[in-house]
């Protein structure tokens, strides 16, 4: 039987500190906000961002919406992210990704003014990231490090591998466990024998976006199972990366789809953003 990774319960605990730093910015006369620009009608995204509103709701972070139609210009875009980066009220920008592909999605993070970047994706947050440097984290990741370090999960020393290698959680994901001491392998879709790669792992971390792809083929007995992955299932609920049934009794720790990263993702978005308002007002 292994431990249930309660994402909701680890979301939870980082809610009610950040409740606790926004009362504090709120007696210096500062709410946090968050401008999330969403560009389109791809229903995962829209439930996505309309969570993500209704957790900075719960926490007294404002948000402004900016929901466009798929056929807007780069340039309409850009200047969106021009207008919330010169709002004073604006303390983080959130472009949902993916965006439609005639948009350029390096360009317009890039745009974003670093100190706005809640979600951790410009060049100068990943720069800081691979320098050990404090800054924005991307949410993700960073919300699955949270849950690690909330079940005292040990990382140095640990084999920890990574399925997956996009930017916004497989390489972010690989340098937050090195800056922990894990020794860290990253595994995608060109990687030789993937099973026999992922069973030398202590902590397995799926972020491919294939539905039940990780078998218990792929697990050391004992090993920690962190599932990123959202999909949509052959009856239609939201299955993980990882094959949960096989996976749960090889394990001895595992995250739930739904009811593990997800809500991860979401408290360090708000927490990230409150940070970012705590900095632009010196506090
Ligand atoms: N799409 C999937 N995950 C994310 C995320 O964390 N942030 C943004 N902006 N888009 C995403």
């Amino acid at each position: 039987m292994a431990l249930i990774i309660d994402g909701n319960a680890v979301a939870a605990a980082v809610k009610d500190e950040v409740r606790d730093e926004v009362s504090r910015l709120a007696a210096a006369g500062v709410t946090p906000g968050l401008a999330v620009v969403l560009v389109g009608d791809d229903p995962a995204s829209a439930t996505y961002v309309a969570m993500k509103e209704r957790d900075c709701a719960q926490a007294g972070v404002l948000t402004f919406d900016h929901h466009r139609p798929a056929d807007i210009s780069q340039d309409e875009l850009n200047a969106i992210i021009d207008e919330c980066n010169a709002d004073p009220k604006v303390h983080g920008i959130l472009v949902q990704m993916p965006l439609p592909k005639h948009l350029d999605a390096e360009e317009a993070v890039a745009r974003i003014r670093p100190e706005k970047d809640v979600d951790g994706f410009h060049p100068a947050s990943l720069g800081r990231l691979v320098r050990g440097v404090d800054g924005p984290r991307a949410c993700t990741p960073w919300g699955v490090m949270r849950m690690l370090r909330h079940y005292g999960i040990e990382l140095t020393g640990a084999r920890a591998v990574v399925i997956g290698r996009s930017t916004i959680v497989g390489k972010p994901m690989a340098l937050m466990l090195l800056e922990e001491n894990a020794t860290v392998t990253v595994c995608h879709s060109r990687t030789r024998d993937l099973p026999a790669v992922c069973r030398e792992a202590d902590v397995l971390i799926a972020a491919v976006g294939r539905a039940k792809m990780v078998t218990a083929e792929y697990v050391k007995p004992g090993a920690v199972v962190i599932d990123v992955g959202i999909n949509r299932g052959e009856e239609g609920g939201l299955v993980g990366d990882v094959d949960y049934a096989s996976v749960e009794p090889v394990a001895s720790a595992i995250t739930p789809v739904p009811g593990g990263v997800g809500p991860m993702t979401r408290a360090m978005l708000v927490a990230n953003t409150v940070a970012a308002a705590a900095e632009a007002a010196g506090r």
